[in-house]
């Protein structure tokens, strides 16, 4: 018996799908020693903050959450607070944690969440603060058992790292090279979360899915990957993040067309709507590329539900770079967009480029950007009427509700549902102050 058994353990999580997936490892490590879950920080004996450094934002609020800790410390002084994730892994990063904050005892990086156990126990023997960032994996980075918070999707990781080198982006300092996960694995992990735990919806994660296999011996394309996860058996779909304009074919389109199993939704992050802008980026595609992939998808698939990513205020970015992304927007009608103002990182080729815009321009761009994607929004609902999608089944407040790949809710009104979560077709009969209603298709 360690002396973690029984105990509590509370994990923060910043960031991303990415993070949100690792803080889910994180709890099946600490369960694994006999620990049990909290989330009130007062209570727990190993408190650990999974931290995100890609906006200067998201590592501003870990690091305040992170010094209101000293008084937990300091009123019991046997709490074990533990710092991991994107933020430890920086080179020259805003905040050295380490160094920074002596109350924090354990710090590591993105390559060593699976041996957070040993480096418990052995804290746990020698009272010794442990610094351990790791350069590269030392081989697999898989955990068993991963502890996951949704019941419906489960995240499921298949490349690490990226390679593209955006040049606003810390992902690929912080996250180093692509490596993609062994089929076999993943295959194993999808098979057991859709037959033997109920899972419902699968999204396979990675920096750029689109480059899944290229590092491995074995040839395997990502669309080859999704295809073999398809004929697992069972009632359940596939969704998948992040793609790049760069790296996705047609065979993906393909797959996403005639495979039942995978999600009719694609998340595909354009970052702006000016060529000029995309080349200083280094993304490696102009607005061409990109728009042809986007008409294929609304051709093969007409129900397919589309989102981005955008980034306002890079350096250099003029009025009319800007006005390239309304117009982007005007064309594509995004079902949902995240649209960030540029925040400097450090290390970074775009930190050093001249012509950083204000602040307070990029504000004016980003709340522009959103006013409009409202628009398109509440106007794409139309859309919706008479058309019928396949959805997920559930029940919320005593009312059937049905939702779509893209996650908009269709309520089905005076329908049964005979048990929840399973797929079913439903068609949209109403749409009143923005909602949807519909029937059950058969
Ligand atoms: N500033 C603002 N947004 C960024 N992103 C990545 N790096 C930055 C940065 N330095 C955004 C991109 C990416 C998303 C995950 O975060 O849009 O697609
Ligand atoms: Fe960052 Fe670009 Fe890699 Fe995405 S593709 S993680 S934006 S470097």
């Amino acid at each position: 018996m360690t002396k973690f058994e029984g105990r509590n353990y509370c994990v923060v999580t910043y960031g991303c799908q990415m993070n949100v997936h690792e803080s889910e490892k994180i709890r099946g490590v600490l369960t694994s020693l006999g620990m049990l879950e909290t989330d009130n920080v007062n209570k727990a004996m190993v408190i650990v903050f999974n931290t995100c450094c890609v906006r200067e934002g998201a590592e501003d609020r870990a690091y305040n959450n992170l010094i209101a800790l000293q008084n937990i410390k300091k009123e019991n002084p046997d709490t074990i607070i533990v710092v991991c994730g994107c933020m430890t892994q920086q080179k020259n990063g805003k905040y050295n944690i380490f160094e920074r904050l002596p109350f924090v005892d354990i710090v590591i990086g993105t390559y060593n969440i699976n041996e957070l156990g040993d480096y418990l126990l052995r804290y746990a023997k020698k009272k010794q603060r442990i610094i351990e960032i790791l350069d590269k994996p030392r081989g697999d980075m898989d955990v068993e058992n991963a502890v996951r918070d949704d019941k419906i999707n489960a995240y499921v990781n298949i490349i690490y790292g990226c390679n593209k080198f955006c040049t606003y982006c810390i992902v690929p300092y912080v996250r180093g090279r692509e490596q993609s996960r062994k089929p076999q694995d993943i295959y194993k992990e999808v098979k057991d979360l859709v037959q033997n735990q109920g899972y419902k919806y699968i999204t396979l994660l990675g920096q750029n899915v689109n480059s899944y296999g290229k590092d491995l011996d074995e040839k395997i394309t990502f669309s080859q990957l999704l295809t073999s996860l398809c004929r697992i058996e069972g009632d359940f779909k596939i969704k998948f993040m992040t793609s790049h304009p760069m790296d996705l074919g047609d065979d993906l389109i393909k797959v996403m067309k005639d495979e039942p199993k995978v999600a009719k939704t694609l998340h595909l992050p354009v970052q702006s709507g000016s060529n000029a802008m995309l080349k200083q980026m280094n993304r490696h595609y102009d607005i061409k590329h990109y728009m042809r992939i986007i008409k294929r998808c609304k051709r093969l698939i007409p129900n397919i539900s589309l989102s981005t990513d955008i980034i306002v205020g890079f350096p250099g970015e003029t009025e009319k770079d800007f006005n390239q992304t309304i117009k982007l927007l005007k064309r594509v009608k995004y079902d949902q967009i995240f649209a960030f103002m540029y925040s400097k990182r450090s290390g970074t080729p775009a930190a050093t480029f001249e012509n950083q815009v204000p602040e307070a321009e990029k504000k004016i761009r980003v709340n522009k950007l959103l006013r409009l994607q409202k628009i398109i929004q509440q106007e794409k609902n139309k859309k919706y009427f008479k058309r019928t999608y396949n959805c997920l089944i559930k029940q919320q407040n005593g009312v059937a509700i049905g939702i779509t790949d893209g996650g908009k809710e269709i309520y089905i009104p005076g329908y049964k549902y005979y048990n929840q979560n399973y797929f079913a077709n439903v068609r949209v009969e109403g749409i009143r102050n923005h909602k949807l209603s519909g029937v059950i298709d058969e």
